[in-house]
């Protein structure tokens, strides 16, 4: 095995990961290594990987199938297109060219959330790699869902036995309406039903799968019942201490499970350039 090297944060989840260049294929033991320590510490981070495109997805097809970017993801959930052409990389970026922004995103802060939950089968994890970043500004936090999960008081992880949530894809991370989206009444509105309890396939941990708070519904009560329930949940895990906070450098590679981590951005100024490539693994039906 190459010299890897696995060196957890002083945190409730992630770890840097030394000693490899992404450049060139791993072989099957140091594929092992990595998929260990992305199990074990759910959000990974590799330094000054200068990788094209192409060896972004290479890096990404080790650890299995590409999963499409999130506008894409929904456009096949509607039928609009067909997933036959190869997954393309998904560009993160507040720049305009020709009047035309490059990327998703902008420069405005990006809420706690999953990545695609609002679809049957999300994404597994997003791998996003830094190309140009600001000084200050656009760092990214994560959350340990299964410490958030284990530290639920008795009384709310006994309301939330059993119950599964709607995964409505109304809003986007950045917090904007999406227009196709128009009923305003989360128990009415359409989007896919996960659990709230998921157990990770690889691990075999139970993690609070919650995706995003907008238009977030619990499925089986009353609208007001589910707003306060979600709110006590929200609570938990936004006052709770389960997050480790990543400051980029260009050429960081940052690997998240989505099935055990959420995520959020801060904002950061508008006349500063921040573009980041991301890949996605495909994943699972939630469990
Ligand atoms: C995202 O929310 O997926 C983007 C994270 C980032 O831009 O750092």
């Amino acid at each position: 095995m190459t010299g890897l090297e696995v060196c957890p944060f002083d945190a409730p989840l992630g770890a840097e990961i030394r000693g490899l260049d992404l450049t060139t294929p791993l072989d099957p033991d140091t594929i092992e290594a990595v998929r260990a320590a992305w199990h074990e510490h759910l959000v990974l981070l590799f330094r000054d990987q200068n990788l094209t495109d192409e060896q972004h997805f290479a890096f990404t097809r080790q650890f299995g199938p590409l999963d499409y970017p999130p506008h894409k993801l929904l456009e096949i959930a509607r039928g609009e297109i067909d997933a036959d052409a190869p997954p393309e990389i998904n560009i993160v970026s507040n720049v305009i060219e020709n009047g035309e922004p490059i990327g998703v995103l902008g420069h405005g802060e990006a809420v706690w959330h999953s990545d695609s939950t609002f679809i049957d089968i999300p994404p597994a994890a997003s791998l996003l790699r830094s190309l140009e970043v600001p000084e200050s500004g656009g760092d990214t936090y994560f959350m340990n869902m299964y410490t958030a999960l284990e530290t639920l008081p008795d009384d709310l992880r006994a309301a939330i036995k059993g119950k599964s949530s709607k995964h409505d894809p109304a809003y986007t991370s950045g917090g904007e309406r999406r227009a196709e989206y128009t009923e305003t009444d989360p128990s009415k509105s359409s989007g896919p039903i996960h659990p709230l309890e998921r157990t990770h396939p690889g691990a075999g941990r139970k993690a609070l799968f919650l995706g995003r708070r907008m238009s977030s519904y619990i499925v089986g009560l009353p609208l007001d019942e589910s707003e306060a329930l979600l709110d006590r949940l929200w609570d938990h895990v936004t006052g709770g201490d389960f997050v480790w906070a990543h400051q980029w450098r260009v050429g960081d590679l940052v690997w998240w499970d989505n099935r055990c981590a959420m995520h959020r951005r801060d904002a950061f100024d508008p006349n500063v350039r921040r573009i980041m490539h991301r890949t996605q693994l495909a994943g699972e039906r939630p469990v």
